[in-house]
């Protein structure tokens, strides 16, 4: 799923720069992310793209297993409410959002590290703005190692 090939940490000389997988819907979302390349619009290179059909696509265990691979935050975005390509994708996904977003403490995780947003295919300026304020967010939490850290340790006990 996160085919991470930069081998360089998230902390690099001191300045932090997160790592936040985006799970953008084809249909509107990725299409902004497009538009403001397109727009020339300046937007931090925090994010990898995972383009998928619908928000309602996500399972909270894609959500779970980027974290647990090195991301430091993960946003889903999708089409705005009653826009979805599949009538209620994104209703779906919100649902999912905010049950997992109440769980995310549960395996010690910062909520803030998960972000849901709409974005439609015009929004170029609205897609680089929730970019921003995600990747601010997730840079005040600092990296986020938890879940990597545990599955490290856990492999390491494994072995003797
Ligand atoms: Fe975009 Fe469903 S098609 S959220």
């Amino acid at each position: 799923m996160m085919a991470d090939t930069n081998p360089v940490p998230s902390t690099v000389s001191g300045d932090f720069e997160p790592r936040i997988v985006a799970f953008l819907c084809n249909w509107c979302s990725y299409a902004g992310a497009d538009l403001a390349g397109i727009s020339r619009i300046q937007y931090p290179p925090s994010i990898r793209v995972v383009r998928v059909p619908c928000s309602g696509r996500v399972d909270p265990f894609y959500i779970l297993k980027a974290l647990q691979q090195g991301a430091d935050g993960v946003l889903v975005s999708g089409c705005h409410p009653g826009d979805c390509h599949y009538l209620t994708g994104n209703y779906v996904a919100r649902r999912r959002f905010a049950v997992l977003h109440d769980l995310l403490g549960f395996f010690g995780i910062e909520p803030g590290r998960v972000s849901f947003s709409w974005v439609s295919a015009a929004e170029g300026e609205r897609f680089a703005e929730v970019v921003r304020e995600v990747t601010e967010r997730v840079r005040a939490l600092g990296p986020s190692n938890r879940l990597a850290d545990a599955r490290l340790t856990e492999k390491a006990e494994r072995a003797g």
